[in-house]
C-alpha cells in the first residue's frame, strides 16, 4: 500500500491509475479505526479496481469545545489495517495541505445541515459537505463508500453530489455493531466501563421504536417522547429522537411510509448517534 501526503503526489498516482484504465473507489474517514471503517474499504474493493483510503481529523467540521485536538489519531494501526483490507492507497494530508491560509470557500448544503445534528453543532456538517467536495476534487474517485451510521452526513453528501453535479456514485453500507447491538465508533473509546454498559440501550430503544411505529397503535409522537425519557432514565442525555422521512429527514406523520429514527445523546462526555430506517406497510 502506497502513502502520500500531498496533492500532487495523489494526482500523480490517480493519473498512472486512469492511464491503465482502472476505476477508483475511495473512503473518507478521519482514521482510529475499526472494523466498520474497514466494511467500508471491504466494499470499495469489490466497486472498483484501486481503493484510496483517506485519514484527515477535518478541523473545520469540530466545533468550539469538541474533541478536535484530542481525537485519537492511531495512524501507525490504521496504516496496518488498511494494508490488510487491500486498500491501494492511504492520503493523510496536513491540514494546511486541506487548508492553506488562502481557503476562503464553504460548501453548505442548507436545509439539511440545520436540522437534527446540524442544530446541536453548528457548522458542522459545512465542514463535513467542504472537506467531502474537496477530497472529491483532490482524487477524483469514480465512487465514494460512506456509511449508514452517519445517517445524515449521508443524505447531505448526497444531496450535494447531486446540487454540485459531482459525478461521483455514493454507496452506502450497513452500520456495524458490537454484539450487544452498540454501532461500533471511535468515540466509544471515550465511554467508562460502567457507560459502556448502559451504551447498548440506545439501539434497543431505536429498535423498540421502530417495531412500535410498524404497529401503528400509538402516536408517533407519543413514541417518541416515551423512548427519550426512556433514555434520559437509563442515564443519557438526549439530543434528539426523531422518527423521520428517510428521504429528507423532515419529522414524519403518521402517512410516511420510508421512515428512519435518528437517536443523538450524550453519555457522560461522549455523544453518541445511531439510526434504524425501515419501510411501514
Ligand atoms: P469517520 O467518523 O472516521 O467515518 C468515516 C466513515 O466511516 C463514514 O462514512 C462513517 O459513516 C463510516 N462509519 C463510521 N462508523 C461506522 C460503523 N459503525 N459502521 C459503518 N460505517 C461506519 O464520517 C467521518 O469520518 C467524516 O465526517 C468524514 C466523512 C471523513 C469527513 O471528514
Amino acid at each position: 500500500m502506497q502513502k502520500v501526503t500531498t496533492i500532487s503526489e495523489i494526482r500523480k498516482a490517480v493519473k498512472q491509475y486512469r492511464q491503465q484504465g482502472q476505476t477508483i473507489a475511495f473512503v473518507p474517514t478521519m482514521g482510529n479505526l475499526h472494523a466498520g471503517h474497514i466494511k467500508l474499504v471491504a466494499e470499495a474493493r469489490k466497486k472498483a479496481d484501486k481503493v484510496i483510503v483517506s485519514i484527515f481529523v477535518n478541523p473545520a467540521q469540530f466545533g468550539v469545545g469538541e474533541d478536535f485536538e484530542s481525537y485519537p489519531r492511531t495512524h501507525l494501526e490504521d496504516s496496518e489495517k488498511l494494508k490488510k483490507a487491500g486498500a491501494d492507497l492511504l492520503f493523510l494530508p496536513t491540514v494546511f495541505e486541506i487548508y492553506p491560509d488562502t481557503t476562503e470557500t464553504t460548501v453548505s448544503v442548507a436545509g439539511l445541515s440545520t436540522i437534527h445534528c446540524g442544530a446541536y453543532r453548528a457548522g458542522h456538517f459545512d465542514g463535513v459537505a467542504t472537506v467531502v467536495s474537496k477530497l472529491f476534487n483532490i482524487v477524483q474517485p469514480d465512487r465514494a463508500i460512506f456509511g449508514e451510521k452517519d445517517f445524515q452526513q449521508l443524505i447531505i453528501i448526497k444531496q450535494m453530489v447531486k446540487d454540485l453535479n459531482i459525478p461521483v456514485d455514493i454507496i452506502a453500507v450497513a452500520t456495524a455493531r458490537e454484539n450487544d447491538g452498540l454501532a461500533m465508533s471511535s468515540r466509544n473509546g471515550y465511554l467508562t466501563s460502567q457507560q459502556r454498559e448502559i451504551a447498548p440501550k440506545l439501539y434497543l430503544t431505536l429498535c423498540q421504536a421502530r417495531d412500535r411505529v410498524i404497529q401503528g397503535k400509538e402516536s408517533i409522537q407519543s413514541i417518541e417522547k416515551k423512548c427519550q425519557a426512556e433514555l434520559q432514565t437509563s442515564g443519557f442525555e438526549v439530543d434528539y429522537f426523531s422518527v423521520c422521512r428517510a428521504s429528507d429527514l423532515v419529522l414524519a406523520n403518521e402517512d410516511d411510509h420510508h421512515l428512519v429514527i435518528l437517536v443523538a445523546a450524550k453519555l457522560g462526555k461522549p455523544r453518541l448517534i445511531d439510526n434504524v430506517f425501515f419501510s411501514k406497510k
